[in-house]
């Protein structure tokens, strides 16, 4: 069906994935309350991440590196960025990561409900970052509560507070990256440093440059990967079979459940595009300059490619979107896997049993954030 309706999709106080489930079968792209056209099925969205010519990632008037880029200039940054997300780059990292996530699944209080959101996936988040990028552990207090008053901005719709948010958060970053820059010469050897002394076009990144790379770093992927864990413990509380599954896999098995769970319920929902032409996709005619969301979370449960969303990870890798695709697919992939599957690991081999907390009903995160705000468990 090619209807497009007036909905309230960005703002609509209800839990996302339920909403567009019920949408999907019958529109194949929604106008959310701020116009922008939402596409809901895989083909279409696909379809858009893959048209860069006419789907522009150009559509913020704030500089955002590299993902506000198309085209050359795009892959640039892109190849600059890519160097610090590689397999080799980050190797040397797993044993800091196994080390923060099992000194923090140790301290975890056992036989009492905890929040896997706030207090699993979030410290988790900012400890594993700090590690990777060289921050001071003394940041994590003033980086949870503000991946916090983050999610509420979102939550909210309030332009205004997003955007006090967001230059609070590049306060936090300018203290973290003009030291390492002010002592060139015997700064340490770590990643923020490193990528300090990065060259594009011949010359220095600028300072607002390295700011907007390290908020993509940080600021998006602390509150995705926290909602990440959220959603993968609230599916291991939920099916003990699966939890003894993975006690005895391979590194290759865990990750490839993590990305079938993560499909199913994608907390990581939408990313933006702008029209450069009229388009015509999802039946619907786009005039140029419109501006298009990419439903990653609702493409990812398209029953078209996914039938009845049976819980299948080999069969179904090929068509998860995730990570996104076309050349603005996520780079930050491999670390945001391994990150998950240590935290994971680290949790299995802790804990005899991950339970749902009696009493205390998970709470979903609403439009337009995905998973749980909430998600009560109790370890033994
Ligand atoms: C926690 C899980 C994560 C998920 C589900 C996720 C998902 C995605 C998706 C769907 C995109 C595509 C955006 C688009 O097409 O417009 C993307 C882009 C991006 N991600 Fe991630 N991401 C995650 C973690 C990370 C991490 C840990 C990093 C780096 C530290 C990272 C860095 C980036 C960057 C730089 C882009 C923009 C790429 C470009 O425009 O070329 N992500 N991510």
């Amino acid at each position: 069906m090619t209807d497009h309706m007036p909905d309230d999709l960005s703002a609509a106080g209800r839990d996302l994935r339920a909403y567009t489930d019920e949408l999907r079968p019958k529109h194949s792209v929604v106008r959310n309350v701020s116009g922008e056209w939402v596409l809901l099925r895989h083909a279409d969205v696909v379809a858009a991440a893959m048209d860069h010519q006419r789907f522009s990632s150009r559509v913020s008037r704030h500089l955002q590196v590299p993902n506000g880029f198309d085209g050359e200039e795009h892959a640039r940054y892109r190849e600059v960025i890519a160097r610090h997300l590689s397999h080799e780059a980050l190797e040397p990292f797993v044993p800091v990561f196994e080390s923060v996530a099992t000194q923090l699944i140790a301290r975890l209080p056992r036989g009492v409900v905890l929040d896997a959101v706030g207090e699993i996936g979030a410290v988790f988040a900012v400890r594993v970052q700090c590690a990777w990028l060289g921050w001071p552990a003394a940041l994590e207090p003033q980086l949870l509560a503000w991946m916090e008053e983050n999610h509420a901005a979102t939550r909210s719709g309030d332009l205004a507070w997003m955007v006090n948010v967001a230059e609070q958060f590049d306060k936090i970053i300018f203290a973290a990256i003009l030291p390492c820059r002010a002592r060139h010469g015997n700064a340490p050897d770590d990643v923020t440093t490193r990528l300090c002394r990065e060259v594009v076009d011949g010359r220095s990144l600028t300072e607002l440059e390295l700011v907007s790379i390290l908020r993509n770093w940080t600021g998006g992927d602390l509150g995705s990967l926290a909602l990440c864990v959220g959603v993968l413990v609230a599916h291991l509380a939920e099916q003990p079979g699966l939890v003894e599954r993975l006690r005895t896999a391979s590194d290759s098995e865990v990750e490839a459940v993590i990305d079938e769970i993560l499909r199913l319920d994608d907390p990581f929902v939408s990313n933006r595009r702008i029209t450069t032409c009229p388009v015509h996709i999802a039946g619907q005619d786009i005039p140029s300059g419109a501006r298009v969301k990419l439903n990653w979370t609702s493409a990812n449960r398209d029953e078209a490619v996914f039938g009845n969303n049976r819980f299948d990870p080999e069969r179904n890798a090929a068509a998860n979107l995730v990570y996104g695709i076309g050349k603005h697919a996520c780079p930050g992939r491999l670390l945001a896997t391994w990150e998950l599957r240590i935290a994971l690991r680290a949790l299995l081999t802790s804990v005899h049993t991950i339970a749902l907390a009696p009493d205390h009903k998970p709470e979903r995160e609403v439009a337009p954030v995905g998973g749980y705000r909430r998600m009560p468990v109790i370890l033994v």
